[in-house]
């Protein structure tokens, strides 16, 4: 019987095994909240990142990229309400020093609460909390040589500033006209207070950002389609199933300072339902007040109407990091049955796609395998493995989660056939070499 692993912690330790996820600094103690990617966790990183990027600039002809930079003006962030807005309320217990986010310990209003008679959950202790204080979430640094008020500058909290303030460059430098997108891909930092459960809320991470810029009017309509293609993208896309995900409308409270409406992409994860992507109607709220602090004009002028006007923005932000432990986490299979443990990634992102095996390792079967090497890895990722016994070779890549397994045999010599197995079934088909790359697409393509 299938099962499928409900604990966080045996995708922790698969990712280390197998070279997907490292905490970082790990011989220095580890480093809190930052995770390295090993060769799979890179490959599988990028095999998400690059298929959103083609769901987005590739599919829509009204999308378009942008890479801007990491560090920008730090009036950027108070236009955007980051300096003013972004904050947790922190609390501490004077008695063992312990330190809470307060929507940890109520669900209340923490201005509302009387602190001096809460009970600190580690030690105990009643009456030793402080008061709330606010800490700004965003990571503090220096330009130039000389500390002083003017050479701060932020790491970003968000990408999606970049693409407001360079959206008339894009715009006119494309010949856009409303509605149209930008779309970027980058590091964000947060200096997060609570951060927990592996690569879900980390310090430094990826956003997937994508601004529509609509006419106000039309922005509603919008969002709905929207929430469809994101919804899409999750299930056809990366394979997720469909039963694992949904969405999350934000209340009056939840809201966001610049949203009108907002909805979370939610993933059922080992430790409960918590959101992957955000989908918000912005209205004009960052490009007004990017005209008010910077002084420029930033209306879009329709060419045609000769209307012009701040157009309304429908946002959909996600997390890199969280998208691939949610292709992680809905890819892990206990095959008791078969005592193994596998990945069942969608082919289509697996990092490797093929492992290419010689059944013993004379007889000339391992030059006939690196010749099947060398006719594939123009095609797809492959990997070459002699060492151990074949069914030990294969459950080593069913734990990466490659798809197909490839043995040379001495039939092999014989009649340029090999036999292609497929992970999830372990079924194996007999197959010309010359015929391996048709078939392999094939199996791609019509992966369920
Ligand atoms: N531009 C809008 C924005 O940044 P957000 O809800 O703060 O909205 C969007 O973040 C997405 O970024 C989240 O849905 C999540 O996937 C990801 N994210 C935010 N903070 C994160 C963190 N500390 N670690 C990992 N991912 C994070």
């Amino acid at each position: 019987m299938a099962v499928k692993a409900h604990a966080l912690d045996k995708i922790v330790s698969l990712c280390k095994r197998r070279g997907f996820i490292f905490q970082s600094s790990e011989i220095y103690g580890g480093f809190g909240a930052v995770y390295d990617y090993g060769p799979l966790g890179i490959a599988l990183k990028n095999n998400i990142s690059q298929l959103w990027w083609r769901y987005m600039t590739q599919l829509h002809e009204n999308i378009v990229g942008l890479d801007s930079g990491i560090l920008m003006h730090p009036k950027i962030w108070e236009a955007s309400g980051h300096v003013a807005e972004f904050h947790d309320p922190l609390v501490d217990c004077k008695q063992c020093k312990a330190r809470y986010k307060a929507d940890e310990l109520t669900d209340k209003d923490p201005k509302s609460v009387d602190w001096s008679t809460m009970q600190c959950p580690k030690c105990g202790t009643t009456g030793k909390m402080t008061d709330p204080r606010q800490f700004n979430l965003m990571f503090k640094t220096q330009i130039g040589p000389v500390e002083n008020e003017g050479s701060i500058a932020y790491l970003r909290p968000e990408t999606a500033q970049g693409i407001y303030v360079n959206y008339l460059l894009v715009q006119g430098s494309q010949r856009l006209k409303v509605p149209f997108g930008i779309a970027q891909i980058g590091k964000a930092f947060r200096n997060e207070i609570v951060a927990r459960n592996f690569i879900f809320r980390t310090r430094e991470f990826e956003q997937l950002e994508m601004q529509y810029f609509v006419k106000p009017g039309t922005d509603d309509d919008e969002m709905k389609v929207w929430k469809k293609e994101r919804f899409n993208f999750y299930t056809d896309g990366l394979g997720i199933n469909k039963d694992k995900i949904r969405f999350h409308q934000h209340g009056d409270g939840e809201l966001a300072h610049y949203a009108k409406e907002a909805w979370d992409v939610e993933y059922e994860f080992p430790f409960g339902w918590s959101e992957i992507e955000g989908i918000h109607n912005r209205k004009d709220f960052d490009i007004k007040r990017h005209q008010e602090f910077s002084g420029k004009n930033m209306q879009y002028s329709d060419q045609v109407t000769n209307e012009k006007y701040f157009p309304y923005i429908i946002e959909t932000s996600a997390g890199l990091n969280r998208m691939l432990l949610t292709v992680l986490a809905d890819a892990y299979w206990e095959d008791t049955e078969n005592n193994r443990t596998v990945l069942k990634l969608h082919p289509r992102l697996a990092p490797i796609k093929a492992v290419i095996c010689p059944l013993v390792k004379k007889d000339g079967l391992p030059e006939l395998a690196r010749k099947v090497v060398d006719n594939l890895k123009n095609h797809f990722k492959v990997l070459y493995d002699q060492q151990g016994s074949i069914g030990k070779r294969y459950y080593r890549q069913d734990e990466a989660g490659t798809p197909f397994g490839i043995t040379v045999d001495h039939q092999s010599l014989e009649d340029n056939t090999v036999t292609l197995r497929h992970r999830d079934s372990q079924k194996q088909d007999r197959v010309l070499i010359t015929g391996l790359i048709d078939k392999i697409d094939e199996a791609i393509l019509n992966y369920s």
